[in-house]
């Protein structure tokens, strides 16, 4: 980045013009050098603007001068600054020889599973089936038997017309299937997860004896790489373009962001998956007593679709597979510099033991935001008992911070830090939780006591874990067969090659 205060130089020389009796030569003299610094400052100005062309920044990050905080640590600008970005920019726009699907007398009907974002993802990726197969897609039926156990329909959480018009030039939507088709056989399929194009080819046959297709389930049915890229643009567009949350759910989020801007200026937004489901999914038991151990392992034991019922913490922790305590992300954010004073929005539904363990993070960090706290009672009562709805408020908030860090790499880690690189490579911190824990347990142990070694330790950790550009990575080395499909980073948490690009002109990325 240029430094803005570079203008200034030029008044530095003005002090030297002043009025005297000037022989020609030295006339002469003045206007050549004149000339030629106009020159230099047209030249400078041109590299200014082509600067000032990259994709627009995290609103906040132009604010730093108004907000003063006192005794600027001397890494300010590596606390908050967006990772550089090489000039790179979103790009969904499709090939030349790309068409609309033209398929207005076959239906697809999709019920999406999994929470938010999986269902987010999910139907994005139906999109892109849809163009594959031919067919008019359906408005989704979301989710209401998953753990959230959400009554909300498409047009509670997702701005429905807009998701209809703004694809229009790729595929037909409609709102329901046309009711002569509603008591027609189905074909109803369970489509094998990571299929590429050729598998959705090979299934257009069904179109020979049914005219409705019913998708079972839209999670990780669409492969992450080896697509073409109209399908991969198209992806992005119904993403991060078509699926925009509904007018109450986004006008809401805005103001909410708003409101915390207005309190400090940057926030950081931290992922606290520190929630009863997530503990006891993953079995993570770390710090908490007994009986809260045992709750956990009740609930898992209880809830059928969990399959691995017997699990070792301990284990589970030294394999980097729990989310970070509360304590451990306050130790965490202390060590990469953040004062005491940062504020942070807390983005989860309800943190377990809540706060008991909670303390143990506002201890360090007392500017502690929470939804509950941040909206009145009258604005969040329409949200209220509608998960779907408050991860999207969560969601909206995580996007547009100034630094994103999820305590655990789930979907909605993995959403955001996608969409966040969509826009710009806006910082997203991810914790080494495998690297973390051995500094926690030394810390534990008194081998390391927190200060300047563990803090350097922590931030070389993080280095390149600060969400700059970086190509999506591919499988495993070694790993053979379809389990390879699990070890590819998922398309929507790096859409880089595909939809973001570099211009001709400058620094391309390998
Ligand atoms: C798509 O479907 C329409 C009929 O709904 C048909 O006319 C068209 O040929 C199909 N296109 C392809 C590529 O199969
Ligand atoms: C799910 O919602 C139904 C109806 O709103 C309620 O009766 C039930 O207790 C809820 N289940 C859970 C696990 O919250
Ligand atoms: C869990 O794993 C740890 C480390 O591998 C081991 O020391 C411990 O005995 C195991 N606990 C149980 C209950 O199996």
């Amino acid at each position: 980045m240029v430094s803005r205060g570079s203008y200034s130089s030029s008044s530095l020389l003005t002090g030297r013009f002043h009025a005297r009796k000037l022989s020609p030569s030295i006339i002469t003299f003045y206007t050549m050098f004149i000339f030629a610094f106009s020159i230099f400052m047209f030249f400078f100005y041109v590299r200014h603007i082509s600067v000032d062309e990259d994709p627009p920044l995290p609103l906040l990050s132009q604010q730093s001068k108004s907000h003063q905080v006192p005794e600027l640590p001397v890494h300010y600008k590596q606390l908050w600054d967006t990772p550089f970005n090489h000039g790179l920019h979103q790009c969904v726009k499709p090939t030349t020889k790309y068409k609309a699907a033209q398929g207005f007398d076959r239906y697809l009907t999709v019920r999406s599973n999994g929470g938010l974002n999986q269902m987010r993802t999910g139907i994005s990726d139906m999109v892109a089936v849809a163009h594959i197969m031919n067919a008019t897609l359906v408005i989704p039926q979301l989710d209401k038997r998953s753990f959230w156990n959400d009554s909300s329909v498409f047009s509670d959480v997702f701005d429905e017309l807009h998701f209809i018009e703004s694809l229009k030039g790729d595929i037909r939507i409609v709102s329901e299937l046309p009711k002569n088709l509603e008591g027609v056989p189905r074909a109803r399929k369970h489509f094998t997860s990571w299929s590429g194009v050729g598998y959705y080819e090979e299934m257009t046959r069904l179109w020979s004896d049914y005219q409705v297709i019913h998708v079972a389930k839209s999670d990780s049915r669409l492969a992450n790489n080896d697509l073409p890229l109209d399908i991969q643009r198209l992806r992005c567009r119904a993403m991060y373009h078509a699926l925009r949350f509904s007018p109450p759910i986004e006008n809401l989020g805005k103001r909410l962001v708003d409101r915390l801007r207005s309190h400090g200026g940057r926030y950081i937004a931290l992922h606290l998956r520190y929630e009863k489901d997530m503990l006891s999914f993953t079995g993570c038991a770390y710090g908490l007593t007994d009986a809260e151990s045992e709750e956990l392992r009740i609930l898992r034991e209880n809830t059928n679709y969990w399959k691995v019922k017997k699990i070792n913490s301990t284990e589970q922790r030294i394999g980097g597979f729990c989310p970070l305590t509360p304590k451990e992300v306050g130790i965490f954010l202390h060590a990469l510099g953040y004062p005491p004073s940062t504020p942070i929005y807390i983005a989860a539904g309800v943190i377990y033991g809540g706060n008991t363990h909670l303390s143990e993070l506002s201890s360090r960090f007392p500017s502690i935001i929470f939804k509950e706290s941040l909206a009145t009672p009258e604005e969040l009562k329409d949200f209220a008992n509608h998960a779907s709805q408050t991860a999207a408020l969560d969601y909206i908030i995580c996007v547009e911070s100034d630094v994103f860090v999820p305590s655990y790499s789930g979907n909605m880690a993995r959403a955001v830090e996608g969409h966040r690189r969509f826009l710009g490579h806006r910082k997203t911190i991810n914790p080494d939780r495998k690297g973390l824990v051995g500094i926690f347990d030394m810390l534990e142990t008194g081998e390391l006591v927190e200060g300047r070694e563990l803090s350097n330790m922590v931030q070389r950790m993080h280095k390149n874990r600060q969400g700059a550009p970086r190509k999506r990575h591919g499988s495993l080395p070694g790993i053979k067969g379809r389990a390879r499909f699990r070890t590819e980073e998922p398309f929507y948490e790096n859409p880089y090659p595909e939809c973001i690009c570099g211009s001709k002109s400058k620094l391309e990325i390998t």
